[in-house]
């Protein structure tokens, strides 16, 4: 049986789109907020370089084959895996890769649009020009006074969120396509605009060093989990939302150039956040260690020292919540597309998906205040939350990605949707999916998890 079908959700306008939707979709918090306080926080070069090969990798190969899932099965990933499976002649139960990810894309979803709300909350700060000649501790003593504010992080987390599931409602054409459309490649022009600011520091070169300078000895097992977690999460990977874009891809486009070009993008983007972070991290004596505050604490320091900074901090700010937005439509389109698959309009399917988002990000909103002194497992809620996503059900979906892709899924369906060009890379790809990819993510989780240290221990 072929999948013939075309989705009912319709298409991206070209394979330049479906591009810049997908790097829409990779590039954001994940870049911009996430990975220079994670590279902070753990050893900097440690985090980066094997971040970095985890993106080639095992990142690139994956990405490659969800995108080919999403193309092949023409649906939602709960239904294109069923399609794909039943095409193969595999069991139906293979869309467990479809309802892990939408499980996923609630949970990403309740921390990231309270972050979201930061940055969106940190545009009108910005405007109101708060920074000019403020120093660095008052910066930082405003960010958690902000943060201890529960009714505010509900307030701008919720507004994002409305603000996601109104362009989602509007479909893929007029809603998903319409955003990225713009808002993409200006944000690698602001970017470029920061890097010059950070040369101008003078401490590029030591950022450059914190986050390139390999020292063996910071490398951790909590740190590699950490990575393989983060190449998951930078790249959108593992719960289906790439698979749904990929559903909506035209069937001529090439799938591989596609991948390489948005790991291509959404690194570039990731290191040179980085960049520019460190340098007024370092320039300003701050500290590269500071978490989740990084980008709300030391970006401002900067802006403040510059002579109408306040024009280049709001622009900075504004995109760094469209980056978001970009991302968090392709976190709740999956589930969106499947209700619609049921039935449903997209308008009630876009409610449905958003009323349950809201509750969870409750929960996110207050951890930094009302419940921040409430602590299980990991931390917080909202520790909970990056823990679970990041660490278990992104790279749990991953696994299952490779292993059917690699071994469930007939050669000739593969062909037919990838058409290769070159049959080198095309066996390249195959024994990453099959071997490399799902051996060292499991690996990588079962030492996370000590497991391996456990075992080890039993034979010593
Ligand atoms: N990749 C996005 C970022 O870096 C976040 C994101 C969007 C995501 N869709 C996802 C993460 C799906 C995991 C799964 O900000």
């Amino acid at each position: 049986m072929a999948i013939q079908k075309e989705n009912i959700h319709g298409q991206w306008g070209s394979s330049l789109i479906f591009v810049l939707a997908a790097a829409g979709a990779a590039v954001g918090l994940g870049n911009i907020w996430k990975f220079p306080f994670m590279a902070g926080e753990n050893g900097g070069a440690a985090f980066v370089l094997v971040y970095l090969v985890c993106i080639f990798v095992v990142g690139l190969p994956l990405l490659l084959a969800e995108i080919l899932l999403g193309r092949r099965g023409q649906a939602s990933p709960i239904n294109a895996m069923t399609n794909v499976a039943t095409e193969s002649k595999a069991s139906k139960k293979w869309s467990i890769i479809g309802w892990l990810g939408a499980l996923a894309g609630f949970l990403v979803t309740s921390y990231y649009v309270v972050i979201a709300g930061w940055a969106a909350r940190y545009t009108f700060r910005s405007l109101e020009n708060e920074w000019s000649g403020v120093d660095a501790a008052t910066i930082a003593g405003e960010f958690s006074l902000f943060r201890g504010d529960g009714n505010a992080l509900l307030i701008w987390g919720s507004l994002f969120l409305i603000v996601t599931m109104f362009f989602v409602a509007r479909g893929v054409k007029s809603g998903l396509e319409a955003v990225v459309r713009y808002i993409m490649p200006v944000l690698i022009v602001i970017l470029l605009g920061l890097l010059a600011y950070a040369f101008s520091t003078g401490y590029i070169g030591e950022a450059a060093s914190f986050m390139f300078k390999f020292e063996p000895s910071k490398l951790t097992n909590e740190v590699l989990l950490s990575a393989v977690g983060h190449a998951f999460f930078t790249l959108s990977l593992g719960m289906g939302a790439i698979m749904a874009y990929g559903a909506y891809m035209p069937r001529n486009a090439s799938i591989a150039k596609a991948a390489v070009g948005i790991v291509f993008v959404d690194t570039l983007v990731a290191i040179l956040a980085g960049l520019v972070i460190f340098s007024v991290v370092f320039a300003h004596g701050l500290n590269p260690g500071s978490g989740t505050g990084l980008l709300f604490e030391t970006l401002p320091v900067a802006f403040g020292a510059i002579p109408g900074g306040w024009i280049i901090a709001s622009i900075f700010f504004l995109f760094v919540t469209f980056a978001a937005l970009t991302s968090s439509v392709s976190l709740v389109e999956p589930f969106v597309a499947y209700l619609v698959e049921k039935g449903l309009t997209r308008i009630k399917a876009a409610i449905a998906v958003g009323v349950v988002c809201w509750l969870l990000s409750i929960g996110s909103a207050l951890s930094y205040n009302v419940w921040s002194d409430v602590h299980f497992w990991k931390g917080t809620f909202i520790d909970n939350m990056f823990y679970i996503t990041d660490n278990i059900l992104l790279p749990l979906g991953g696994i299952l990605i490779g292993i059917f892709v690699g071994w469930c899924m007939k050669d000739t369906k593969i062909r037919r949707e990838m058409k290769p060009a070159n049959e080198f890379l095309y066996l390249v790809w195959r024994i990453a999916v099959r071997w490399v990819a799902p051996i060292a993510v499991i690996y990588v989780m079962a030492k996370g998890f000590g497991l391996i240290d456990y075992i080890v221990g039993m034979f010593a």
